[in-house]
């Protein structure tokens, strides 16, 4: 029998999946977000491991990730920025505290050392070993050595763990403690570009000893290494992404800034440059001016003043979701613009102000003026699972989280139990408490006035999550996935091989588990 050889159609993929300049332009006046749409996989040659998702956001703003903690006060302060900026992404340090704890909020980010225990636990030469003991006892410590210090902090000596034993109780800590001129330190200024590589290199040159201490020029004690934390932070290095640094090797860190108001309700731009001026100086690496409405004359000359008075510092600004909002801003001296208005989980601006447009459409238009401008954008609010974030990346240079991260231990507030389950405080920075507590101006309010205004984001709670750490390398494995079936090497791949799909309520039942019962639930 003769063989019948079927040629497909040309052109078929391109006439289903198409892309950006295609399939956004084929709705133009319909606009979708996330779960409107699918990407196509293309043919690839990489693994999703191979897969590099580092973001230039700004000159000298470097992303490993292309994550950033969202400026809210029940999301970034100095830890959660501290665990951005480590595994490779940034935090935007909120605005709703006094502006002495918004800088050293900074300042902890920017001095943080990665592994060295700044505040250890310390115990005094006129103490028992008795008191000691009490001590671990009290506050359930897993470890029992204890650095000896004076009351003005100078290193005196080394309790070691193998002494602290009720029969030893009565004894006292001097008599027991290793003598300052036998115990091993480094001074704060030789731990140089890295410290680690430096704790690490000294454990493995000092067999046994398993501490070290750092110390001022005065002998004070400045902090601690241990063995243990070494270790584990060395493997860890081989399997995470690069933390992001500036220059001199510091973690990188944002704050946001509000364009404030004088009494009369005249834009107060000396304030304003005073506020980034001592944010300069505490080395910020961005300040995000973060309001509701970006494409107005008061965000513009808030961006023009920093802009004039601080030339190479990076500036975010927003939100927008117009093409002629990110013309805006840019002309006004921003780098970076964010994009969303009403997607967040805590938002209700559309439903307050009917306004705001579905997220993937903004982020296609604005994405077309950031490119003639030549600025990045970020993609804000409504990512709630990394599939979200890769579609979010096809038109987007990063994306801000916010309830992806309020449940981690990183983020501000206290944990609360409520029917057996732990949960953590999420607000919008619209809602009248957070408001009342200073985002008044966010939304275009005075404070005082903020509780009879209308709020545009709600209180809420999110559940418990795994640490910062989890969350991003899960959140960092969904996008490898994503380049990879897109057979995208790095983002600008990723983004100019998107082919896109509108697909139904159906086909986004479709999308997710269906028909079974879930006994264990996905990652992302
Ligand atoms: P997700 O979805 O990540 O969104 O929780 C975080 C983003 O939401 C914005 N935001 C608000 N928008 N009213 C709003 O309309 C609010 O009260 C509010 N608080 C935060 C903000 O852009 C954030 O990054």
């Amino acid at each position: 029998m003769e063989a019948t050889t079927l040629s497909l159609p040309a052109g078929l993929d391109r006439l289903f999946y198409r892309s950006a300049d295609e399939f956004f332009p084929a709705h133009a006046g319909l606009s979708l977000t996330y779960d409107d749409a699918s990407l196509a996989t293309l043919y690839s040659e990489i693994l999703p491991r191979e897969a590099d998702f580092a973001t230039q956001l700004a000159p000298g703003l470097l992303l490993q990730l292309p994550v950033v903690s969202a400026d809210m006060d029940t999301v970034t302060e100095s830890r959660m920025a501290i665990a951005l900026a480590l595994n490779g992404g940034l935090g935007l340090i909120h605005y709703n505290m006094p502006r002495r704890q918004q800088l050293s909020e900074v300042s902890r980010v920017k001095n943080h050392v990665h592994g060295l225990i700044r505040e250890p636990i310390k115990v005094s030469p006129d103490q028992q070993i008795g008191d000691v003991l009490a001590l671990i006892e009290d506050k359930k410590f897993s470890f029992s050595t204890f650095p000896v210090v004076d009351q003005s902090g100078v290193l005196l000596g080394l309790l070691p763990g193998q002494c602290v034993r009720p029969r030893f109780a009565a004894r006292a800590v001097t008599e027991a403690m290793i003598p300052r001129t036998e115990v091993l330190t480094i001074r704060e200024g030789e731990l140089g570009d890295d410290p680690i590589a430096r704790a690490d290199r000294f454990f493995t040159d000092h067999i046994g000893i398993h501490k070290l201490l750092v110390v001022d020029a005065d002998d004070r004690l400045r902090g601690l290494f241990t063995l243990s934390d070494m270790e584990r932070i060395t493997q860890e290095r081989s399997l995470r992404t690069k933390p992001s640094r500036d220059g001199k090797f510091r973690l990188v860190c944002g704050a946001a800034v509000s364009a404030p108001r004088d009494a009369s309700g005249m834009p107060d731009l000396p304030a304003l440059l005073d506020h980034v001026g001592a944010l300069v100086e505490r080395s910020v690496d961005a300040v995000a001016v973060s309001t509701a409405h970006g494409h107005t004359l008061g965000v513009g000359d808030a961006v023009r003043a920093i802009r004039g008075a601080f030339p190479a510092l990076p500036i975010i600004a927003g939100n927008v979701t117009s093409a002629s909002g990110v013309e805006f801003l840019a002309s006004c001296g921003a780098n970076t613009v964010k994009v969303g208005q009403g997607p967040g989980s805590i938002c209700t601006t559309r439903v307050v102000a009917g306004v705001g447009i579905p997220q993937l459409t903004a982020l296609y238009v604005c994405s077309k003026a950031a490119a003639h401008c030549g600025v990045t954008i970020l993609a804000d609010g409504g990512i709630t699972k990394s599939g979200d974030i890769v579609k979010a990346l096809t038109l987007a240079d990063a994306v801000i989280c916010g309830s992806l991260l309020a449940g981690c231990p990183e983020a501000p507030g206290q944990i609360m139990e409520i029917n057996g389950k732990f949960y953590k405080q999420y607000r919008g920075m619209g809602s009248h408490a957070a408001m009342k507590a200073g985002s008044a101006a966010r939304y275009g309010h005075a404070k005082d006035s903020a509780q009879k205004s209308a709020a545009e984001g709600v209180e809420a709670l999110k559940e418990v999550s795994a640490s910062a750490d989890t969350v991003l390398a899960q959140l960092a494995g969904g996008l490898q996935s994503g380049m990879g079936y897109l057979g995208a090497p790095t983002l600008a791949d990723l983004r100019k091989n998107a082919r896109y799909t509108r697909i139904t309520a159906a086909g986004m039942r479709e999308s997710a588990p269906h028909d079974i019962i879930e006994v264990k639930t996905g990652n992302a």
